[in-house]
């Protein structure tokens, strides 16, 4: 049961194996709750929940759950194992396409291309001003990559023309980007302080929820650009709409909210960001490749294989 929408690149690949239902894009919980009986598969997103209510809703006979995306913050990992439902996701699909907008976001941000675009389209263009609409430069400037997964190292290696240096936080050490990049593993506060770029790659959760809060925005330099690519809950985004108001941070280039499609009153009302509507992984190659691979996840563990890419709580 595909609990929302599957792009026909996966849905077709699933027809050829099995019934397949969709509920569509308007589908609401209790809609889902409903048509979630009895399935062995379901095909969710990041949109909603998959708790412990709605495996229960499908009933034991459910094998997989599997999730449209490479972030699953949405699923709750443990109520899965519990009965015994498999996890999948869709990594490696979306990583160019995230990193390349984490970059659009960054140098839209940069020389607040919203800002002037709103203005141009609004009348109030009066010919070119030595003075409006200056910006930052990102060649020389040093640039910091919290998270250094997939889309991180994609990211580092996209912004290496800039030619300053690169720093990024990470569990482990990354070999490839030090060597190849000469990127330089530091902690999060020296990273804050250095960098004039902050990129976030972190999935969404608990152990990531507001890492950009109060503090962290103090530490960073006031010309400081933030782009968030990941989840929305990683940053408070009334301290950054606060900073940004007051000029204690440069710009920031945001396609991921907490609550979102919600966006916070007070990210639309603050100067020098460029919003987007968590549209990372929407290109045409990227979405359809993760279509696959949901199909392929499924696939496989209907027919009792190892799911090309199962999560792991
Ligand atoms: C999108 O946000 C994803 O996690 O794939």
């Amino acid at each position: 049961m595909i609990l929302r929408e599957l792009l026909p690149a996966g849905r077709d690949l699933l027809q050829q194996h099995f019934e397949v239902e969709s509920l569509g894009l308007e589908a609401d919980r209790k809609t889902m709750l409903a048509g979630a009986k009895g399935a062995d598969a379901l095909v969710t997103d990041l949109t909603f929940p998959v708790d412990g209510e709605l495996l229960d809703a499908a009933g034991p006979q459910l094998k997989v759950v599997a999730n449209f995306g490479v972030g699953y913050d949405n699923v709750d990992l443990e109520a899965c194992a519990a009965r015994d439902v498999t996890v999948t996701n869709t990594p490696g699909a979306l990583t160019n396409a995230t990193a390349e907008l984490a970059l659009a976001l960054a140098m839209a941000a940069a020389r607040d291309l919203s800002g002037a675009e709103k203005d141009l389209r609004e009348g109030r263009w009066q010919g070119w001003d030595p003075r409006r609409w200056r910006g930052f430069e990102l060649s020389g400037a040093t640039i910091g990559v919290i998270g250094a997964g997939r889309i991180g190292a994609r990211f580092m290696e996209l912004v290496s023309g800039f030619g300053g240096d690169r720093l990024y936080t990470s569990r482990s050490p990354k070999p490839d980007l030090e060597q190849g990049l000469g990127a330089e593993k530091v902690e999060l506060d020296e990273l804050l302080r250095r960098s004039d770029l902050v990129s976030l790659h972190l999935p969404g959760g608990s152990a990531t929820h507001q890492i950009i809060d109060e503090r962290a925005i103090s530490l960073m330099k006031p010309t400081s650009i933030l782009v968030n690519t990941g989840r929305g809950t990683l940053v408070d985004s009334l301290a950054l709409a606060r900073a940004l108001e007051e000029g204690r941070l440069g710009a920031a280039g945001l396609d991921v909210f907490d609550g979102e499609p919600t966006v916070p009153e007070e990210l639309l009302r603050a100067p020098r960001v460029a919003l987007a509507p968590h549209i990372g992984s929407a290109t045409y190659r990227s979405r359809d490749e993760m279509a696959r691979i949901v199909a392929a996840n499924v696939v496989a563990v209907l027919e009792g294989r190892e799911p090309p890419s199962p999560v792991t709580p």
